[in-house]
């Protein structure tokens, strides 16, 4: 196969972030993806619908006016939002989610939830509005070891939210192990899960040997792979409608990830259906691509298919070295390497 043309994709969660950092980079999701899941981990975040818009509007801004890229916002659950907060958020035509970070598990997560039962209230009002709930699906405790965090959120937090909250649709962002896929595999039709480019492509071995690479240090860390991101590069090109795109592309300047305490996030925006076609290419796979990238995420969304089409090409290319940040630099995933298809403009 020397091409392929697929409905163009969505990024069902990407950080845009804001201000300059944001012009300068989010020029690059809108030309791949129809729609995308904007995350509110913004420094102070995104908690209501009146900040929500206020973003929204300054995405657009960034863009030329006839952009067809539709940013889908997201609100940030604290300790304190309230029901009225929920039902007005779900009344917009720009909120369509609602995040839950759990307290210092990641970057900007500081205003996170601290304890799960005082977001009961919103989760109640997203139950019954139909809402979804994104998931940071890894435990904070200081003696769970990093690479356990995510499996340990899975039976003591999400199990018991799923319990309490049996319609909820509930997506399990970004997710880095075999527990995670068997636990969506077995779980309800309204428990979906997205998988990052880099989590297909890469594993801790490409972080820790020979060598410190903090390019490739993200939140999930990135896990072995056997049987993590064998049984992640399964589930994504399974065909179950479960598992769909979502880049987590998470741009920071590139002194602060080269760093004595680096920030955790890897950029992929530069190339995410390329990454993702690399992916799936590896595993003899690229039949599946379109599924996984265009029409699962929609469809758990209740949102209709893009329209628009998009063609990769079966070509080889470098990517540079890094792209302007702002007033500085960010390193792409996959920096100075090759990948082998390329989205025609
Ligand atoms: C994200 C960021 O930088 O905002 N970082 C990351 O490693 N994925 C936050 C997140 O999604 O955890
Ligand atoms: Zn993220």
């Amino acid at each position: 196969m020397t091409a392929v043309t697929l409905t163009k994709p969505d990024d069902w969660h990407l950080h845009l972030r804001d201000g300059d950092a944001m012009k300068s980079i989010v020029g690059m999701s809108a030309a791949q993806m129809g729609r995308a899941i904007i995350m509110p981990n913004l420094s102070p975040p995104v908690k209501n619908s009146v900040q929500a818009k206020a973003y929204r509007e300054e995405i657009m801004r960034a863009l030329p006016k006839a952009t067809s890229f539709n940013p889908l916002m997201v609100l940030y659950l604290t300790d304190r939002t309230t029901k009225a907060e929920i039902v007005e958020a779900s009344n917009t035509q720009e909120v369509y989610a609602a995040k839950l970070y759990p307290a210092g598990a990641t970057t900007n997560s500081e205003n996170g939830v601290t304890n799960l039962n005082s977001i009961y209230p919103a989760l109640e009002s997203m139950e019954k509005e139909g809402m979804p709930l994104l998931v940071h699906g890894e435990a904070t405790d200081s003696n769970i070891d990093i690479f356990d965090r995510e499996a340990v959120f899975i039976d003591t937090t999400l199990s018991k939210v799923i319990k309490d909250f049996p319609e909820l649709k509930i997506v399990l962002e970004h997710i880095t192990t075999k527990d995670a896929v068997d636990f969506i595999v077995e779980s309800e039709k309204n428990i979906a899960a997205t998988i990052t480019p880099h989590h297909l492509l890469a594993n801790r071995n490409h972080m820790l040997v020979g060598g410190v690479k903090p390019h490739y240090y993200c939140l999930p860390i990135l896990k072995r792979q056997y049987p993590h991101q064998d049984s992640l590069i399964t589930a994504a090109t399974s065909g179950n409608p479960k598992f769909f795109l979502g880049t987590d592309s998470a741009p920071h300047d590139q002194h602060q990830k080269e760093s004595a305490c680096g920030c955790a996030g890897i950029f992929s925006a530069h190339a995410a259906i390329e990454l993702y076609a690399e992916a799936f290419d590896r595993n003899n796979s690229i039949e599946k691509l379109e599924g996984f990238s265009s029409i699962f995420g929609p469809d758990f969304y209740d949102l209709p298919h893009n329209t628009e089409k998009i063609t990769l090409e079966k070509t080889t290319w470098k990517v540079q070295d890094s792209y302007e940040f702002a007033n500085t630099t960010v390193v792409p995933f996959f920096a100075g390497l090759n990948l082998s298809w390329r989205l025609l403009t």
